[in-house]
């Protein structure tokens, strides 16, 4: 099948490459031209693991190809993907200005019958007014021309986005149109390839189910997080708690670790536009707002305990404080809402200095605090602990998890671990002699 994608983001060029894996003809267009010169050349200007080679074997072999202009990527194309942007705006509601421009400039563009189908994560009602965007443009060139516009929300995770396409839970199609439909199953048939996992349902009910989703999971988050702050002051440990609650497979083990808060380009936003839509229909909702407010509070839970724990020193002005991890999770170069550049601000409004290391998120972080004196990235784990005070670990990398303690110990000025992932043991790093913090157990003396 043809297929033209609008937007080389996470969604979109995982998107692209996927469909064109399975034999496609996909064109993916994006306005940034140096994106599009690199990813001809099979450069991908994102981290995600798998993504590079997939994207260069099927550039090479001509069936995945790159233009900033919509008008060539949709000549040939059935099917027209808006996977761009939709950031928050100031107030938490959903800026859908990149969404809207790609659907008037679908409908100055559209020569034949096409389905626009929107991927990007778009509140409940922006398909119909896609449709009258579109139908608008074509009212201004004089044309008629039939076309459908559908939902298809992603779920797909950043760091795993490639195996979550191919493999998916299910696939979400919202349409009234049963011919649609029949070719998105089709369409979709190599990665669903049992047909319950394609759910078809209403174009209002598929945008509404991708916020659904999010909110749900950004829930389980934040409810974790909160008993991991009443653990620490009973003195319970949230780490036998979470166990003990997970193997009730109505609760199950999965997304209740405690942390850090949760961040990434798809939590926090799609959680306050779910608020923001809910207000716009006069109904307040009071969960999904505690749901965000516990999750603002989390963010400092681990620099509140690195203040306290200085406090009695003499606080923390002219100290050092290692960061390793910057990503907002493991298996990502991506920055966005990331809990580390929360701490970092916290503690260098107080007058401390971080020297931090991130496997792949150091250079987007040199971008974000460029000029600041007070933070340093260095490109090496162990390099980040030299005449530091204390090591935060606040990304789950996996190379941080069975680090050389003996060479923490000796490059660093006093044993002492900050960890806002609970990656080690309480015991072991007792044994090993460092004074460990962690989440959601009790503090040491
Ligand atoms: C998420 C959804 O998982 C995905 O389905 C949707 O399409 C986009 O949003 P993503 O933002 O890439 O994907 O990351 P995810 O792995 O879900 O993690 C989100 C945040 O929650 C991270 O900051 C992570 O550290 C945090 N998290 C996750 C926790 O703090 N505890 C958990 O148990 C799980």
């Amino acid at each position: 099948m043809n297929l033209c994608i609008v937007g080389t983001g996470y969604v979109g060029l995982v998107s692209a490459a996927c469909f064109a894996e399975m034999g496609n003809d996909v064109c993916c267009v994006d306005i940034n031209p140096e994106v599009v010169e690199n990813l001809r050349k099979g450069k991908v200007h994102i981290f995600e693991p798998g993504l590079d080679e997939i994207v260069k074997r099927n550039t090479e072999q001509g069936r995945l190809k790159f233009t900033t202009s919509i008008k060539e990527g949709m000549e040939h194309a059935l099917f027209v993907f808006v996977c761009v942007g939709t950031p928050s705006k100031p107030d938490g509601s959903c800026d859908l200005s990149f969404v809207y421009q790609v659907g008037k400039e679908i409908g100055q563009n559209m020569q034949d019958y096409k389905i626009v189908v929107d991927k990007s994560t778009v509140p409940v009602g922006t398909a119909d007014k896609m449709r009258s965007i579109i139908a608008e443009e074509l009212k201004a060139r004089g044309v008629s021309l039939e076309f459908d516009v559908v939902s298809n929300p992603e779920f797909l995770k950043e760091g795993d986005a490639v195996n979550d396409f191919l493999k998916p839970d299910r696939v979400v199609v919202g349409t009234e149109n049963v011919r649609t439909a029949e070719l998105l199953k089709a369409l979709y048939s190599p990665f669903a390839r049992s047909r319950d996992k394609l759910i078809v349902m209403s174009v209002r009910s598929a945008e509404m189910t991708k916020y659904a989703a999010n909110c749900m999971l950004a829930t389980k988050i934040s409810f974790i997080n909160e008993i991991s702050n009443i653990c620490e002051r009973v003195g319970a440990d949230v780490r036998d708690v979470r166990v003990g609650i997970g193997s009730d497979h109505r609760i199950g083990y999965q997304f209740i670790y405690p942390g850090m808060g949760y961040g990434g380009s798809c939590f926090p936003k799609d959680v306050k536009a779910l608020i923001d839509t809910s207000r716009q229909y006069e109904f307040e909702p009071q969960l999904l707002a505690s749901v965000d407010e516990v999750n603002n509070r989390q963010k400092h839970v681990l620099s509140g305990k690195i203040l306290k724990y200085f406090e009695p020193q003499g606080g923390v002005v002219g100290k050092t404080l290692a960061i390793w991890g910057l990503a907002f999770k493991a298996n990502t170069d991506d920055v966005r809402e990331a809990a580390a550049f929360e701490l970092i601000r916290d503690l260098t409004a107080k007058g401390m200095k971080v020297r931090c290391f991130d496997p792949v998120a150091g250079p987007n972080t040199r971008k974000e605090f460029a000029g600041d004196p007070n933070v340093e990235v260095v490109d090496e784990q162990y390099a980040a602990l030299e005449g530091a005070a204390a090591l935060a670990v606040v990304t789950e990398w996996n190379q941080f998890r069975n680090p050389d303690f003996e060479r923490i110990k000796k490059t660093i000025k006093a044993p002492l671990i900050f960890d806002g992932r609970n990656l080690y043991s309480p015991s072991f790093m007792g044994e090993l002699g460092f004074a460990y913090f962690c989440i959601g157990r009790k503090d040491p003396k």
